[in-house]
């Protein structure tokens, strides 16, 4: 693997590959100076043309712990203003010497565009309603940090699928992983058609609650809508939003609650349902970094050798080298 555009270019085998590697990181992210000197010497830049909180501070609080360079360019604030084309501006980039470009854009297929223009490493952070595939990784060390595994897990992925990125990231790597996926949403906010996706329909999120082991809520995204999907959303609330009393029942089932982040409190989740214990959005983004880590180290990683022992090897033995770099 060269890029990292779409969960497919990893399938179950890299995802759990992933996943393994994380745990290692995340002993790293647990110790006083949570750095090591895997990529030491090289370059990340994190290139995103649309607006970011956690995605583009994960990617470069990852790239910063593994001894990376880290640089940053806000289309915003860019000679894109100036009518720069993306070509161009890549181009532009690369001639200062990097080795990976992080990249989210508003549209689908920009990363994969960029990844034929570039010689470095292309990871997408996210792309239209297309992909975002460490989302979807991050999503699964967490379910596993929770649930044990996926395999047989039941999960519900509630709301706003059409415009979500996350979703078809999450469906293609919850399946991969053996889980029993379900989509729950009004059928306008359903994509206009399922035909290769792995996955159940439901309508009703009142016949899941107590049903499934992962509750995945969505972000109504209105900065993607061009019609009215819903009648209002204080109907869409009541008919899947998770209230107290259903996030009370599936509690009681013994469900976790998920979110990609940014929450719309009192919209697809009451407010005071989000910061419940069997909330995870915390530890979604905790596990971000960690995650990111791995990706960034798997694509990049100079001690690719190290790679095939086991997996507490790999950072066992780069860090010493970081400890003493930090501290000498
Ligand atoms: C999401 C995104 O931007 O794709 N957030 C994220 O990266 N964690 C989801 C969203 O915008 O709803």
């Amino acid at each position: 693997m060269t890029d990292l555009l779409s969960i497919d270019d990893l399938g179950a085998e890299g995802i759990a590959e992933v996943l393994r590697l994380t745990d290692s990181f995340v002993e790293v992210t647990n110790r006083p100076i949570p750095r090591v000197a895997a990529l030491r010497g090289k370059t990340v830049v994190s290139l995103f043309f649309e607006d970011s909180t956690r995605t583009r501070l994960s990617f470069e609080a990852a790239a910063k712990r593994l001894g990376a360079d880290v640089m940053t360019f806000s289309a915003g604030s860019s000679s894109l203003k100036k009518g720069e084309s993306i070509r161009d501006t890549i181009q532009t980039i690369e001639a200062m010497g990097v080795d990976a470009l992080v990249v989210r854009h508003a549209s689908a297929g920009v990363p994969a565009q960029i990844a034929r223009w570039a010689s470095s490493v292309v990871i997408n952070g996210g792309d239209g309603w297309h992909e975002h595939p460490t989302q979807a990784l991050l999503d699964c060390y967490t379910i596993q940090q929770r649930l044990g595994s996926l395999e047989g897990r039941r999960v519900a992925i509630v709301g706003d699928v059409k415009h979500s990125r996350v979703a078809r990231s999450d469906v293609k790597a919850f399946a991969a992983l053996g889980a029993d996926v379900t989509l729950v949403a009004p059928p306008t906010l359903l994509p206009p058609t399922l035909v290769g996706w792995p996955v159940g329909v439901e309508a009703d999120l009142d016949q899941v609650v107590e049903k499934v082991d992962v509750l995945y809520l969505l972000r109504m995204q209105r900065e993607r809508m061009t019609e009215a999907l819903v009648p209002s959303l204080r109907e869409y609330t009541a008919r899947f939003g998770l209230t107290s009393e259903r996030a009370a029942r599936a509690e009681d089932a013994g469900a976790i609650v998920m979110h990609p982040g940014p929450m719309n409190r009192g919209v697809e989740i009451a407010a005071e349902v989000a910061d419940r214990p069997n909330v995870v959005v915390v530890d979604q983004v905790r596990n971000g970094v960690p995650v990111r880590m791995a990706v960034l180290f798997l694509l990049l990683g100079s001690r690719r050798d190290l790679l095939d022992g086991p997996a507490g090897g790999v950072v066992g033995e780069v860090p010493e080298e970081a400890e003493a770099d930090v501290r000498g």
